[in-house]
């Protein structure tokens, strides 16, 4: 028998650690590789045909993210919004959704991870076995900074959520699928230590009542894109599965390697060398462009090198002498320099900024 399987995205994170711009924007709408992380995991529930989402939102950031996702018809999947008061954890998100989900087995999926393999052949795995979850795990350098599996034989012994002394190095990864056993779990559990419902609670709570979870360990790359670093890092793994387009106008300028530009885009007596992306509009003049970079839409790059950052739409960089890399750069930043004496540095930033000057 298969069971008809409910997607849920969770979008109502704060996204702190990606501060400044989550100041001013959801962090799952910040772009990777010129696309908002987001719409990576819309578009995997889709691809494993899952139609009907629920997304929930955070009342601050939730307007955003409505306006960016819409109605998911474009898409293919129908998209319900579910507003989540306060921010008192992942199991608490699930609580919220109850009514949506109702009694469907359901993928929860959280809207800043990224998961190369997607998830097809696990949710037609869950469809069809009789499982009350599923989880995914996969090796990380730092399991302290994410729920931690100890597996026996294939099955899960514990689970604990941030542990000062991890066990093993197997995170969770913020792809789950459950039943509605889940419900009771997440109402039976206290809040941790963050002062939230952690679903890894919940998820060991169904193992110690008996109920099946099954540990399902991931081989491609995951990407939980919380901080500055992730996000340059998952821009660099998709980059380097891009395929090349050269739809704008190369004037005395050379693009080398995997390179995607969009219509609209002029780069003259300019070197971009790939894996690059560059978003429809962008001005790229006297410049350099290297690898593992994402111009967003309407930035102008002037007299300056650029390499392994990220730059978000609107934003300008010119005349500037040394090369800028690993940067994750806001919507509308305007970074010049002009050749007026005396020579200094002249900064407006907003809160959290983070400037380095090498
Ligand atoms: C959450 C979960 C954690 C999981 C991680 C995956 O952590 O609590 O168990 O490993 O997502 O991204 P958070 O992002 O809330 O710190």
């Amino acid at each position: 028998m298969r069971r008809e399987v409910k997607g849920l995205i969770l979008a109502g994170g704060r996204g702190t650690r990606l501060r400044p711009l989550t100041h001013t924007s959801a962090k799952q709408l910040v772009p990777v590789a010129n696309k908002p992380v987001l719409f990576y995991g819309i578009e995997s529930l889709a691809e494993a045909g899952i139609t009907e989402i629920g997304i929930i939102i955070a009342p601050e950031t939730g307007g955003e993210i409505r306006a960016a996702v819409g109605d998911g018809g474009r898409f293919g999947i129908s998209v319900t919004y579910i507003e989540q008061d306060a921010p008192l954890g992942l199991a608490h998100a699930v609580l919220t959704a109850e009514r949506f989900l109702a009694d469907a087995p359901f993928v929860m999926y959280l809207g800043d991870n990224l998961l190369r393999d997607g998830i097809v052949e696990l949710v037609d795995r869950f469809r069809t076995e009789q499982s009350d979850a599923l989880i995914l795990l996969t090796p990380v350098p730092d399991p302290e900074n994410y729920g931690v599996a100890e597996l026996e034989d294939g099955r899960i012994v514990s689970l604990t959520e941030k542990p000062e002394e991890p066990r093993t190095d197997l995170a969770l990864v913020g792809v789950y699928m459950f039943t509605h056993a889940v419900f009771d779990a997440a109402r039976a559990i206290e809040p941790s230590g963050r002062g939230e419902l952690e679903i890894t609670d919940a998820i060991q709570r169904l193992v110690d009542s008996g109920l099946s979870v099954d540990p399902h360990v991931v081989t491609g790359w995951w990407k939980d894109t919380g901080q500055v670093q992730d996000m340059l890092d998952a821009n660099q793994l998709i980059l380097d599965d891009l395929s090349p387009r050269m739809e704008g106008e190369l004037i005395d300028s050379r693009a080398e390697g995997r390179v995607a530009i969009d219509p609209d885009v002029v780069l003259e007596r300019s070197t971009v060398r790939g894996p690059v992306i560059i978003g429809r509009g962008a001005r790229v003049t006297d410049a350099y462009i290297g690898p593992y970079t994402a111009v967003g839409e309407d930035v102008t790059i002037q007299r300056a090198e650029l390499e392994h950052s990220i730059v978000l739409a609107g934003s300008s960089i010119r005349d500037l002498e040394g090369r800028i890399e690993a940067s994750l750069i806001g919507r509308n930043v305007s970074l010049s320099r002009s050749p007026a004496l005396p020579r200094a540095y002249r900064f407006v930033l907003g809160d959290n900024a983070e400037i380095a000057i090498l």
